[in-house]
C-alpha cells in the first residue's frame, strides 16, 4: 500500500527560514512511517532549488513523531530484486541526507523509530524533545536496520552498545539518547524546532566550504587509515587557506 497525502497536503513541506530550510515531514495519521513515497518526496525536497541553496537544513516531523520508521504495510512486498531498486531509488535519501554538504540537524520529537532513526543518524546533529522516544525495532520483525543506520550507529557508539540497541530493540528517551551522544540537546517538546533553527542558523553563518570539507573529513576520519585521513586535513587547509577565499 501506498499512502497519498491528503488532498492538497503535501508528504514533505519545505520552508524557508532566512538562510535556514526546514523539511518537514508531513504524514501525520500515520506517525510519518516512511513509506516509499514519503522516502521520494524527501528525496525530492532534498534535492529542490531551496534545499540546495541553503545554509543548513532542518529535517522535523510533528510532535507526536519524528517518524515511527518504515512503513510496515509495504515490508510483505520486497522481494531482493525490488530491494536492490529500492535502493536505487527512494532507498538512497538516507545517503543523500548523509552527504549533503551543508549542516543537517534533525528536530526530533516523539516516535523516532526504525528509519525515522536512521534518517536522523544520517543529519550532522540532533536535538531532541523530552518526548522522544529513540529506538531500531527491525529485528524482532525479522529484519535489520538498513538504511545506514547500522553502519551509522556503530560508527557512532561502538559495536557493544550498537549490539545493544539493534538486537534488544527497546525504546529508550531523549535523555539516554542524549548520554550515549546520540542527541547534542534535549528541550521542552514545543522548543524542538525553535532551538534546532537557533542551531542551524548558526551553522548556516559559518564559512561554507570549510563547513563543507570539514564534514567531508569527518566522515573520512571515520572511515580511512590515519594516515591517509591527516593527509586530508592537510589537502583540505592548505585549500581552504590558500585557493578559496573562504578564511577569514
Ligand atoms: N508503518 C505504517 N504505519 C504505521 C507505522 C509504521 N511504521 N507506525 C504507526 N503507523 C500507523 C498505525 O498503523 C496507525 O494507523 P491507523 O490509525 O490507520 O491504524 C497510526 O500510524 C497511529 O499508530 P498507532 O499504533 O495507533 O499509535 P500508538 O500511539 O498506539 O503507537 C507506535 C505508536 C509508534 C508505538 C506504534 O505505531 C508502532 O509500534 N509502530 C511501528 C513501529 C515500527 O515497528 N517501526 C519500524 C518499522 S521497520
Amino acid at each position: 500500500m501506498t499512502a497519498s497525502p491528503v488532498a492538497g497536503e503535501p508528504l514533505v513541506r519545505v520552508e524557508g527560514h532566512g538562510p535556514v530550510v526546514v523539511i518537514q515531514l508531513n504524514r501525520p495519521a500515520k506517525l510519518n512511517a516512511l513509506s516509499t513515497a514519503l522516502e521520494q518526496a524527501l528525496l525530492e525536497a532534498v534535492n529542490s532549488p531551496a534545499a540546495q541553496a541553503a545554509g543548513a537544513i532542518v529535517f522535523a516531523g510533528s510532535e507526536r513523531a519524528f517518524s515511527a520508521g518504515a512503513d510496515t504495510s509495504e515490508l510483505p512486498d520486497m522481494t531482493p530484486s525490488r530491494i536492490a531498486a529500492y535502493y536505487r531509488g527512494s532507498g538512497s535519501v538516507y545517503d543523500v541526507v548523509s552527504r549533503l554538504p551543508q549542516p543537517t540537524l534533525a528536530a526530533v520529537s516523539g516516535y523516532c523509530l526504525g528509519a525515522g532513526f536512521e534518517l536522523a543518524l544520517a543529519c550532522d546533529i540532533r536535538v531532541a524533545g523530552d518526548n522522544a522516544a529513540f529506538g531500531l525495532p527491525e529485528v524482532g520483525l525479522g529484519i535489520l536496520p538498513s538504511s545506514g543506520g547500522l553502519t551509522r550507529l556503530v560508527r557512532n557508539v561502538g559495536p557493544a552498545l550498537a549490539r545493544e540497541i539493534i538486537l534488544f530493540g527497546e525504546r529508550f528517551p531523549a535523555a539516554e539518547a542524549h548520554r550515549l551522544g546520540l542527541v547534542r540537546e534535549v528541550v521542552p517538546a514545543g522548543d524542538v524546532l525553535a532551538t534546532a533553527l537557533e542551531r542551524a542558523a548558526f551553522l548556516a553563518s559559518q564559512p561554507p566550504l570549510a563547513v563543507a570539507w570539514t564534514k567531508a573529513a569527518i566522515d573520512s576520519a571515520a572511515e580511512s587509515s590515519a594516515a591517509s585521513s591527516l593527509l586530508v586535513e592537510q589537502l583540505a587547509y592548505a585549500a581552504l587557506n590558500r585557493g578559496t577565499g573562504d578564511a577569514q
